[in-house]
């Protein structure tokens, strides 16, 4: 039998880091050796998630027990708040130098350190690691991320609006500046972290636009789109709250097409065939978040606007899934040379 990686996941207390416990326990060449919390730091991880009783798991430590050196970890997921993974792993990279690093925050998906500064209010802490950062959208930089040692996984909104409009901004099939992106995220997208603004009774029964005109994923759209279009690019995006705990659903509307809206279809559709996790729906058809949700898809749909030269593109994934620990554990097993879908496979959990 094949060994197993041993697997650390910092930040196992929260939604990105359970969702990773779920995946990684299933999945044939992991063994999770390392768990760590900060507020819960010294409780069994069957006490926070009662799903995992059955299972044998670590113990939740705090970061500062954790003996880098000694442990020996093949690879390292980082779901920590932002900023907190830039100071932690600077260390843990420098006492174990063959430890692999999965972050699942904004810490390295900005290339430029200049505008994490501007738009996160703190320079960056780890400027040089940032330097050898891979961006994880797996299915446009595959092999970079297979010779990466720091994987910044891309966010949950970016990842829904990039895997359709890269390929199509790279044919220059649409005017990138005429790309509007209407996004909505279930409630888990903004952590376990319990807020006032998140409680039931001011989330439930209505539905609201945050961050409008200045959301952070702004950044990670402008960086991506610029470099698939080869021009700069500025993108139009407002995500709102809805009352589902998962997913991830944008609604973008592109102008100025170079192609029809048949042809910019047929060319997702080549673009992602062989994808394992990017499926692109017969045209006029459109998803719903309940077909991706548990599952690491991306579905993709691709319709006419009435007026000619417009189409509007749906997609969505779970944003804990595809759009953090799913792509994730996918960037994982081409990091560590295993088939790529491996750990991967469950199917939308319906209803
Ligand atoms: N939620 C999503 O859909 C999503 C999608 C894509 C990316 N992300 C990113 O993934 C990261 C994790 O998100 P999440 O939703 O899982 O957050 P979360 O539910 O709030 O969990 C945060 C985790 O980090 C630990 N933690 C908090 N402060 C810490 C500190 N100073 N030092 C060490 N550990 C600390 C928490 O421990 P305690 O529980 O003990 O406090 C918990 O385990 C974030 O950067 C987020 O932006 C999230």
């Amino acid at each position: 039998m094949a060994a197993k990686a041993k697997i650390g996941v910092l930040g196992a207390s929260g939604y990105t880091g359970a969702e990773l416990v779920r995946l990684l326990l299933r999945h044939p060449r992991a063994e999770i050796v390392l768990l760590t919390a900060d507020r819960r730091a010294g409780k069994l991880m069957a006490d926070v998630f009662p799903q995992f009783s059955p299972y044998a798991l670590p113990t939740l430590t705090s970061i500062e027990q954790a003996d880098w050196k000694a442990l020996g970890l093949d690879l390292a997921f980082c779901a920590l708040p932002h900023g907190t993974t830039q100071k932690v792993i600077t260390e843990l990279m420098a006492r174990a130098p063959r430890t692999k690093v999965v972050d699942l925050s904004a810490d390295f998906r900005l290339a430029d350190t200049q505008a994490y500064a501007r738009w996160y209010g703190h320079a960056h802490f780890a400027p040089k690691l940032q330097k050898g950062a891979v961006y994880g959208l797996t299915e446009i930089y595959r092999s970079k991320v297979k010779a990466a040692r720091l994987v910044a996984n891309p966010g949950c909104y970016t990842t829904c609006s990039e895997l359709p409009l890269i390929p199509l901004l790279k044919a220059k099939a649409i005017d990138p500046d005429e790309i509007v992106i209407d996004a909505k995220s279930g409630m888990t997208g903004a952590g376990r972290t319990a807020r006032e603004e998140m409680l039931f009774s001011e989330v439930s029964e209505g539905f609201h636009a945050y961050g409008v005109g200045h959301h952070r994923h702004m950044a990670e759209l402008d960086q991506e789109f610029s470099l698939a279009a080869g021009r700069e690019v500025v993108v139009t995006f407002t995500p709102h709250l809805v009352p589902m705990n998962r997913g991830i659903f944008s609604t973008i509307y592109v102008r100025g097409l170079k192609a029809s809206p048949e042809q910019l279809h047929a060319m997702l559709l080549k673009t992602y065939a062989k994808e394992p996790f990017v499926h692109v729906l017969p045209f006029g058809v459109t998803p719903q978040t309940r077909h991706v949700r548990g599952s690491n898809m991306t579905f993709i749909g691709v319709a006419a606007d009435r007026i000619p030269g417009r189409a509007i593109i749906v997609s969505t994934l779970d944003n804990l899934t595809k759009g953090a620990s799913g792509q994730a554990v996918q960037n994982m097993n081409v990091m560590l040379g295993f088939p790529e879908a491996m750990g991967l496979e469950q199917v939308a959990l319906f209803p």
